[in-house]
């Protein structure tokens, strides 16, 4: 048999050129800001891998601006998700779960039209247990005409997004990306050190049998999260008419990751005890790529109430309640909050 150049696997810099050059779907400086950040992936996946053996597990002993105790590995991950990136030129600015404010390009190096904003280590308390975690990215377009970007220029709504993605360190590392035009996935090959494109436009069920939430929080919900999952523990004898399965791995990227694959669908609701923060999920760099990628994959995303994406920001870490994946169930779901507003 002859191998055909077609039915070679093909990575993620000819993916990009060829959306460069034939889809026009990106610049040049969109093609870069991608494989920077690629590369960054790579060596958090490094990292990652090494575990104890890289001396990275563990706290690092200080507190970013949301009061939450930093791992070794989610200021590491923001170091070198900020060396990468801070040099191309193709940067604005940079914004980051573990940085209170934004983070300028240096004036030694040139500035480009883009804003990147990100969670560089998702699913912090599974560092150390080892168990899948992830990063989280978001680009949008510096607004024109700001030439020194502040909080401000970041407080777009997510449908101003022109990229978004995540990379999930699990049993495989793998990248999922929409440039605003369906969702692919590549698979890190380590022996080559590139990400190879293993699925291209992924599609996410519209129906499922299977829910992601922390139930441990269930007493203090409001009362149409209740009632939605009290139906669907109810199962076969229930008002659903079927048995539901539940998963929580506590890293949004690889629950998200899950449901890209096999549908399903993931809330973090308000909740008494958070009611006050407006949420669990940040919305600039988890909930807004989060639902790009999912709209982008045929699925739905709201905050319970309204599409996610719409919601404008009002600062840089602000948090929302995340319902997102399968379209009829998040649907549902959203139905029960809106009656129960209505009421
Ligand atoms: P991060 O590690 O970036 O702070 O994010 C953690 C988030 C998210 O990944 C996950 O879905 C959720 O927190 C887990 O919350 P519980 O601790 O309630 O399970
Ligand atoms: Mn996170
Ligand atoms: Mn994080």
């Amino acid at each position: 048999m002859t191998a055909t150049t077609s039915s070679r696997p093909i990575s993620l810099t000819r993916f990009l050129i060829e959306e460069q050059r034939d889809t026009r779907h990106i610049n040049a400086d969109l093609r870069l800001l991608i494989e920077v950040v690629a590369r960054a992936c790579k060596r958090i996946a490094i990292s990652v891998g090494r575990g104890a053996l890289g001396g990275v597990l563990g706290s690092a002993g200080t507190e970013n601006v949301q009061g939450e105790v930093q791992k070794k590995l989610d200021v590491l991950s923001n170091e070198i998700l900020l060396e990468a990136n801070e040099w191309g030129g193709h940067l604005a600015a940079l914004a980051s779960e573990e940085m209170d404010d934004p983070h300028p390009i240096p004036h030694r190096y040139p500035k480009g039209e883009y804003l990147l904003v990100f969670d560089p280590l998702d699913g912090s308390s599974n560092i150390d247990v080892n168990i899948s975690v992830g990063t989280i990215f978001s680009v949008l377009r510096c607004p024109p005409g700001v030439k020194e970007p502040d909080e401000k220029a970041f407080l777009q709504p997510g449908t101003k997004q022109v990229a978004a993605g995540y990379a999930v360190y699990g049993s495989s590392t793998m990248l999922v990306l929409t440039l605003g035009d369906g969702v692919h996935a590549f698979t890190l090959d380590r022996e080559i050190g590139s990400f190879m494109l293993t699925q291209r436009n992924l599609r996410i069920a519209e129906d499922t049998r299977e829910f992601a939430i922390n139930m441990s929080n269930m007493r203090h919900w409001e009362a149409p999260m209740r009632r939605y999952i009290e139906e669907l523990l109810a199962g076969k004898g229930g008002p659903r008419g079927t048995d539901f399965n539940m998963r929580w791995v506590a890293s949004m990227v690889a629950d998200v990751h899950r449901i890209l694959t096999r549908g399903g669908i993931f809330i973090y609701p308000l909740d008494a005890k958070i009611k006050d923060k407006g949420g669990k999920l940040r919305l600039l760099y988890e909930a807004n790529p989060m639902s790009f990628i999912v709209e982008q994959a045929g699925g739905m995303a709201t905050d319970g109430h309204d599409r996610i994406l719409e919601i404008v920001p009002k600062s840089l870490h602000q948090r929302v309640p995340v319902f997102l994946g399968s379209k009829n169930e998040v649907e549902r779901a959203t139905r029960y909050h809106r009656e129960a507003a209505s009421e």
